[in-house]
């Protein structure tokens, strides 16, 4: 990792905190450290497309998962739906440099939250918050593995 890049990340994180008008958010917790990133989503028109016009984030703890979602964050500005979807946890840290093994989680912890911010925005704005269906496959694979009993693990999907 990119002692220079982490740090300009952590000292400025971009985006961090709530959005009072967003269009959806999504949170996701960690099995492996308790740790927890919410993010949370406004779409605009551009040129007949529905784009993302801005993202923020709050994260609880891990400095890697704020820099990675602050990065997101930047990433996602401007991308459809389908686009940012698309986005690993490896391309949204990818300034970073290579997470080390450790911090791995962390950058899909942030790519499952977003993930699910961009699914809960399928939903009307009334919607009840319901149970997760579709996180990050690796993500979704080890909460369940973990499983839900342990009491450390959070997920909540809502729409604004
Ligand atoms: Fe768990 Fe970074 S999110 S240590």
């Amino acid at each position: 990792m990119s002692d220079s890049n982490l740090q300009s990340a952590l000292s400025n994180p971009q985006n961090l905190g709530e959005m009072a008008d967003a269009d959806a958010v999504g949170t996701v917790g960690s099995p492996d450290c308790g740790d927890m990133v919410r993010m949370w989503l406004k779409y605009k028109d551009k040129d007949g497309k529905k784009v993302i016009d801005k993202a923020s984030f709050q994260s609880f703890g891990c400095q890697t998962a704020i820099a990675v979602a602050s990065l997101a964050t930047e990433l996602i500005r401007g991308k459809t739906k389908e686009e940012a979807l698309l986005m690993s946890a490896e391309e949204l840290s990818a300034p970073l440099g290579p997470l080390p093994p450790m911090k791995i989680h962390c950058g899909q912890m942030v790519e499952g939250a977003l993930k699910a911010a961009l699914e809960a925005e399928q939903g009307t704005s009334s919607a009840p918050m319901s149970a997760p269906t579709h996180l990050g496959p690796t993500l979704a694979d080890s909460l369940n593995a973990a499983g839900k009993t342990a009491g450390k693990i959070k997920i909540v999907l809502q729409t604004s």
